[in-house]
């Protein structure tokens, strides 16, 4: 992924810094587009997954819409030009003043996850003599199989509404002048690796938009949601395979000739476009460990700490020929759980290497913090290597 003149740049930068390939992006973004197209599919871009301006402004210019997940982003969706018929704004929490503000910018709809939010979306509409579009968010209960914290669609998680529930969310509609509803939405989870799970949440996706069209209801959209899963093992698979994973879409959904299938796709789009590049300020080798310590920390890098996720760990300072050693290599912060691998390989590392930690364009950069009052993470922006 990096050429030696790479490696010549960052010497000079300040670490840590979050490196994107803009040219691995917009490959990625292309064959997502080119295989969404094939099937006439809609991705709306999770921006939760990482809102950095640049990386937005390519995938606005690929086309895709903004999935939004809080009132700031809207905006920023807006901002950076994505079209208000290609907005929706979802979330189980959203406040008054989003919805109003939401309301304001005409976006195309609400993802809808509780019928109290239902009503509440209506009276505010209502104050405004405006008409609100809806989907509903579904809980299928279909298990994702993925990391129980990023699993969603379960009956125990507290997303979109509950199938027992149902019948009372079509009287709310029936009931609510201004509301215009569009269709329904599901999100089973997030990493999903095993392409299966999708069949059974396309099934359960036929059953609800059955469900709907025998009460009366149109069902113009059917939005699957996003979880499609990179390879963190092997940062080298850089395009995830997009054709398969729409193709199980195109074999399973009931799609009727008038109705839009959408995608909210997050890692998949951005996640292996980016490493974050640290330096090694310490070495310290013990009688039963040896540790780098990085000037990047949890507070850089949340994913290993919260989610005992894997980065793949490398150090770019040294050759690939050279004898290997195992570390943990942790942050600086003063937390047990600031760790980003343990007993990693890596060659014999000095105090001013730099480690690449791979895979981290999503939920990276945007989950980071100042906790110990540490100084905002910075990008930079490169073709690759
Ligand atoms: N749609 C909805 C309603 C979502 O909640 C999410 C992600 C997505 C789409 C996009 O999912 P993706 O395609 O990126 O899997 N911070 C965790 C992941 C949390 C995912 C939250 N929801 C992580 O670092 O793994």
């Amino acid at each position: 992924m990096f050429s030696n003149k790479d490696i010549a740049q960052f010497a000079d930068l300040d670490t840590p810094f979050y490196y994107y390939d803009l040219k691995l992006l917009q490959q990625t973004l292309d064959a997502c587009a080119a295989a969404a197209n094939a099937h006439d599919f809609h991705v709306h871009y999770a921006m939760k997954a990482n809102f950095n301006d640049r990386l937005l402004q390519s995938i606005h210019a690929t086309g895709f819409g903004a999935d939004c997940v809080s009132g700031n982003e809207v905006k920023k969706a807006i901002e950076i030009g994505f079209p208000k018929e290609q907005i929706v704004f979802a979330g189980v929490g959203k406040s008054d003043k989003e919805i109003n503000e939401a309301l304001d910018l005409d976006i195309f709809c609400f993802n809808v996850e509780s019928i109290q939010e239902l009503e509440v979306i209506n009276e505010l509409a209502q104050a405004k003599g405006k008409t609100a579009k809806v989907a509903i968010r579904i809980n299928p209960n279909v298990d994702a199989h993925t990391h129980h914290n990023i699993t969603t669609g379960l009956d125990e998680n507290k997303f979109g509404i509950n199938s027992w529930d149902l019948p009372l969310c079509a009287e709310t509609l029936k009931l609510a002048k201004n509301l215009e509803f569009v269709g329904i939405h599901f999100h089973i989870g997030s990493q999903i690796t095993n392409l299966d799970v999708y069949k059974n949440l396309c099934v359960r996706v036929n059953e609800f938009a059955g469900w709907f069209e025998e009460r009366g209801f149109m069902v113009k959209v059917l939005n699957v949601g996003g979880g499609l899963g990179i390879d963190y093992q092997n940062p080298e698979q850089q395009i995830p395979d997009f054709i398969a994973y729409f193709q199980i879409f195109a074999d399973f959904l009931n799609k009727r000739p008038n109705q839009e299938v959408h995608f909210e796709l997050g890692r998949a789009l951005v996640g292996q476009s980016s490493s974050l590049i640290s330096r090694v300020l310490y070495v310290k080798n013990g009688k039963k460990k040896n540790f780098v310590i990085l000037d990047a920390g949890m507070t850089e890098l949340m994913r290993p700490a919260l989610y005992q996720a894997y980065h793949q760990i490398e150090n770019i300072s040294r050759q690939d020929s050279e004898e290997v050693i195992k570390y943990d290599v942790v942050g600086p912060i003063c937390e047990s759980t600031d760790c980003f691998g343990k007993e990693v390989l890596l060659q014999e590392t000095k105090r001013g290497d730099l480690i690449a930690i791979r895979s981290t364009g999503a939920y990276g950069e945007v989950m980071s913090s100042h906790y110990n009052l540490r100084e905002a993470v910075r990008s930079s922006f490169g073709q690759g290597g």
